[in-house]
């Protein structure tokens, strides 16, 4: 395990959850005989390996302190990966980053086409709605319905999506460091929120808690990004599994480009510090949370 990840007992529960979710998504996942067999072997090669499954660990540690049942909240945990799985696959095509590598291998579109790829995110996201939706999520309805409109809108045009926008155009629009601040919260902030939240949801918990988790997940989605940007400037292809240097070559707004490597370190670090400040309320069963926003901004992939 990576030096980058702050504490023994972390690096476990990061491996453990992972590995659980893996055998979730297998099942979760559909594999058919006929013809369409293609985009479900395309849905399985960009989610079942691969990535540090930050936001399903998140699900399942916020789920903790709630004693919400372990079976519920991997279906959660899955439902977001699925969401984040398809991002990746949209993200790397041609007309988006045009990227060839992920998670140290062939992006989607490479190892199948692009029209496979395109279709594969669609079902990842689609079947990511299908899971929350079902019993098996939660035995109150009001449950699921609130989770499928809240991973809907930080999933849509007005959370990732509109994120995704503006990363598109952010190269010919003048971003200023509240511009930048805004987009990362759009394309990656508001997806890590519902993932922290989603545990309080599930188990229903008093709206201080969920806001407390909110807070947390506000301050941990920033430095998430300032991290991925530094990693950008700074990691290597081999570390990262996929291209660097990708943000300087396309003239991006970046934290870093505005800020400098120095000060764009400061803001996450000091980011990371002020999310684990909202964990007080919760005590000792937050310390994984707590573990987690250190690795986030000292990880190295
Ligand atoms: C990469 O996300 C894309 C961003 C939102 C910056 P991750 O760094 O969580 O990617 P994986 O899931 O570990 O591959
Ligand atoms: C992608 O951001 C964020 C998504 C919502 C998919 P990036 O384009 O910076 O992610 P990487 O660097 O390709 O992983
Ligand atoms: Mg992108
Ligand atoms: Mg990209
Ligand atoms: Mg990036």
């Amino acid at each position: 395990m990576s030096p980058a990840i702050s504490s023994a007992k972390l690096a476990d529960a990061l491996k453990a959850s992972a590995q659980a979710v893996n055998v979730e998504l297998d099942r979760l996942l559909p594999i058919g005989d006929g013809p369409e067999r293609r985009v479900h072997e395309a849905m399985r090669y960009a989610s079942l390996e691969g990535g540090k499954r930050l936001r399903p660990f998140l699900v399942l540690e916020s789920a903790k302190l709630f004693h919400v049942a372990e079976s519920a909240a991997l279906r959660v945990a899955c439902a977001i990966e699925m969401v984040h799985c398809y991002s990746l696959v949209h993200d790397d095509l041609p007309c988006m980053d045009d990227d060839d590598m992920r998670r140290g291998r062939p992006t989607c579109h490479k190892q199948f086409d692009e029209a496979t790829a395109l279709l594969a995110g669609d079902a990842l996201l689609t079947h990511a709605f299908e899971v929350l939706a079902l019993p098996g999520t939660h035995g109150d309805p009001a449950v699921r319905c609130e989770l499928v409109a809240a991973l809907a809108h930080a999933a849509g045009g007005w959370g990732m999506v509109g994120g995704q926008m503006v990363d598109l155009l952010a190269a010919e629009l003048a971003m200023d460091v509240a511009a930048i601040t805004r987009l990362q919260q759009m394309k990656t902030g508001r997806l890590i929120c519902f993932a922290a939240e989603a545990g309080a949801v599930l188990g229903k918990a008093h709206p201080n808690q969920r806001q407390a988790l909110r807070n947390y997940a506000h301050d941990l989605g920033l430095a998430f990004q300032i991290a991925d940007d530094l990693l950008d400037v700074e990691g290597t292809a081999e570390e990262m599994g996929k291209k660097v240097g990708k943000d300087a070559d396309a003239h991006k707004a970046t934290f870093v480009s505005l800020l400098g490597v120095e000060r764009a370190r400061a803001q996450a670090d000091m980011l990371a510090s002020q999310a684990i400040n909202h964990l007080d309320s919760f005590g000792d069963t937050a310390d994984l949370l707590r573990d987690v926003a250190r690795f986030v901004v000292e990880r190295r992939s």
